[in-house]
């Protein structure tokens, strides 16, 4: 059986917002798979970026999945609006959820799959009670807040241990992996058991970002 094709999710953060309509298409030529949208709240994390409208604007721009990156204190507040803009996955932190296992049930009532992200701090173990009701995990491998920093290795451990729980508890479970992934970094995070890359600066400052897409992906 060959192995499944490396998921691509190309990060708006860093696209150019003068002409975001340029970088969605850009991703799409790149054969991105889903369309990475952080949204930060400056109390969660130390940055603001956008909310639904920007969302629903990058929705009308393009067919592929958007993957909402909730970096938001209490995401229950919005989730609704979120997946009202067209998200198809809303992924919320696990340190922002009092009560995680109904956020996650409120999300997957809405008709949109349900993501768990933690930070490089949280430890994998703080999964296992929720892991049979996810259809996602984002490991965050740079604490979130902004786009351009550098990978904190110790998120290849995680990624690995993460990896062996899901086969027990869930195996249809998808292992994203996002913060400083570069061309250089991708195969060894892919090797220790991500599906899906996220990927900012590595995709949409890159010189040539359709033949580092091929990169990421495992394709070349
Ligand atoms: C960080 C965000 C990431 C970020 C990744 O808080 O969650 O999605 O955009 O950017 P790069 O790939 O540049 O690290
Ligand atoms: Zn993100």
């Amino acid at each position: 059986m060959p192995a499944k094709p490396t998921l691509l999710a190309p990060s708006i953060l860093s696209a150019d917002f003068t002409n975001l309509k340029v970088s969605i298409e850009l991703a799409e030529k790149a054969g991105a798979d889903w369309l990475h949208c952080d949204v930060m709240d400056g109390v969660f994390v130390p940055n603001i970026t956008f909310g639904p409208f920007i969302v629903q604007a990058i929705n009308q721009c393009s067919d592929l999945i958007i993957d909402t990156h909730l970096m938001i204190t209490d995401p229950d507040r919005f989730i609704e609006d979120f997946i009202k803009a067209g998200s198809d996955q809303i992924t919320v932190h696990l340190e922002a959820c009092p009560h995680l296992h109904r956020t996650i049930q409120f999300i997957k009532s809405l008709g949109a799959k349900a993501g768990v992200s933690i930070n490089p701090a949280t430890p994998v173990s703080l999964l296992e009670p929720v892991l049979a009701d996810l259809d996602l995990v984002l490991l965050m491998s740079v604490n979130p807040g902004f786009g351009g920093q550098k990978f904190i290795h110790g998120a290849v451990r995680k990624i690995a241990a993460l990896d062996a729980m899901r086969m027990e508890l869930n195996p249809e479970l998808v292992i994203a992996v996002d913060g400083g992934i570069t061309e250089e970094n991708a195969s060894l995070v892919v090797a220790a058991g991500a599906d899906a890359l996220i990927a900012g600066t590595a995709f949409f400052r890159a010189p040539d970002p359709i033949a580092a897409a091929r990169k990421l992906k495992g394709l070349e």
